[in-house]
């Protein structure tokens, strides 16, 4: 199994390209499924879940093939409606494959994906819209079964315990477009990745008024028409090399970030006392004295983002003074934490807080990654400990960044993958 080694204290400098983000790629993937002609799709990053959403399709009957970052999407074959097991438990976004497959098919079966590393990961959302839209679903031998012969728009209300779901959002929006009438989605998800797939639909031929805001209006029935489509960088990557830039009391220039979707990750760098500003196409992110520890919300968007917690951690793990975490989004996500303690971090845990105690350094060591955000954060500890950092379980990394070894070294750092 591959390993990342990485060896503490170079100070980053330089640029680096943020990529296509993952997390709206794949909706848009399965939103192709809707049209009636093939789509192609550029900006798409090279990563191990757009490898696994493409063979999802596959399975469908769909054609889909990456070359270089641009993906065509031929959904004129696409006339099966089965996900299983194999691919969703490697990727709990499978489960988009319900609303593409009973908005076209009117009949979708997709594993039930269970839990993961970083908590339950329940559907009762994704099931309440499809069901409201007239779906009889049924759960058995875990599968979800959901059949459909007519669609029927109608008021959804998609909030959860922990606020609102992107993937529930992303599913009903999906089969709202093969609704018969009108759907009003009440408090939709509002992540950059939901609007992309809002504008995205809208592109096709779609009608759905209110992107951005928490009320979705969907009038369904439209001709959808494949697109040539450019995704939107990813946020999380150029979060992870903000924090790469801070962390490492370096001077980085990201080329291509969307600034407005990095508010949250922005504030709190500034707070803490890092440098943060918008450049020439991109954003600029260097240290500038001391920092200061700080407390850290995590919230749906546009608070501070659940995918950024485990990377900010890593950076307060260095900052003297107390700082506390509280991860709003997901129960179990703390795993990096004892990882992150053998690295000579000095971090607590009481539930849902993370109480930080700023350590004067933090030093190699074999660590293992429990998730894709976790195994970031281990990497961008490991880029000021003292001597070697060897991640294991690099392949959770690799679902969600795209050679992050090689940008990281382009910038400095003493890194590099060993097989
Ligand atoms: N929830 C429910 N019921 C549901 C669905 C969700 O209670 O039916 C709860 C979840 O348990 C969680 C909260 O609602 O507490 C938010 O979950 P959401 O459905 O929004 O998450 P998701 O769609 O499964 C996506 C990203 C995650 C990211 C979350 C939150 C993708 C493929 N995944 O997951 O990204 O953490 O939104 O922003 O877009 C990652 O990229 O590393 C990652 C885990």
């Amino acid at each position: 199994m591959q390993k990342i080694s990485v060896k503490g204290g170079k100070p980053l400098k330089g640029e680096v390209i943020v990529g296509g983000s993952k997390n709206a790629t794949l909706p848009v993937m399965t939103a192709a499924l809707l049209a009636d002609s093939p789509c192609s799709i550029q900006n798409v990053p090279h990563l191990n879940d757009i490898k696994t959403m493409t063979q999802v399709l596959g399975k469908l009957g769909a054609k889909a093939e990456l070359k270089d970052h641009k993906l065509s999407i031929d959904p004129a074959k696409f006339d099966k409606f089965e996900a299983p097991y194999e691919l969703v438990k490697t990727m709990r976004a499978s489960i988009y494959s319900l609303g593409a497959c009973l908005a076209r098919l009117g009949e979708a079966k997709v594993s039930l994906p269970g839990g993961c590393a970083i908590g339950a990961r329940p559907i009762d959302l994704h099931l309440k819209g499809v069901e409201a839209l007239g779906a009889k679903v049924t759960i058995e031998h875990g599968y979800v079964h959901a059949k459909a012969s007519k669609l029927k728009g109608t008021t959804i209300l998609l909030a959860g315990p922990h606020g609102p779901s992107l993937g529930a959002t992303v599913n009903v929006l999906m089969a709202a477009t093969a609704a018969e009438g009108t759907t009003v989605i009440e408090s939709a998800s509002i992540e950059p990745e939901v609007t992309e797939l809002v504008d995205f639909l809208n592109a096709m031929g779609a009608s759905i008024e209110g992107r951005g805001t928490p009320r979705l209006v969907i009038h369904g029935g439209k001709r959808l028409k494949g697109i040539e489509y450019s995704v939107l960088p990813d946020r999380i990557e150029a979060g992870t090399f903000m924090i790469a830039a801070a962390i490492t009391r370096g001077d980085v220039t990201l080329k291509g970030a969307e600034i407005s979707h990095l508010t949250a990750v922005s504030e709190k760098l500034r707070q803490i006392g890092v440098l943060v500003e918008e450049s020439d196409g991109g954003l600029r992110v260097r240290s500038a004295g001391d920092y200061r520890p700080a407390d850290v919300w995590i919230l749906p968007y546009p608070g501070f983002p659940t995918d950024m917690q485990a990377q900010i951690m890593a950076l307060l793990a260095t900052v003297p003074g107390v700082s506390v975490i509280t991860e709003t989004i997901w129960e179990n996500r703390f795993m990096h934490v004892f990882e992150m303690n053998r690295m000579g971090a000095d971090i607590a845990i009481d539930r849902s807080h993370a109480v930080v105690k700023g350590v004067p350094k933090l030093t190699g060591a074999p660590v293992m990654a429990s998730d894709l955000r976790a195994s970031a954060a281990l990497i961008l500890a490991g880029l000021v400990a003292e001597g070697e950092t060897l991640v294991q379980r690099v392949y959770h990394l690799d679902r969600g960044y795209e050679r992050i070894e090689q940008k990281l070294s382009a910038l400095g750092a003493e890194i590099k993958r060993l097989d």
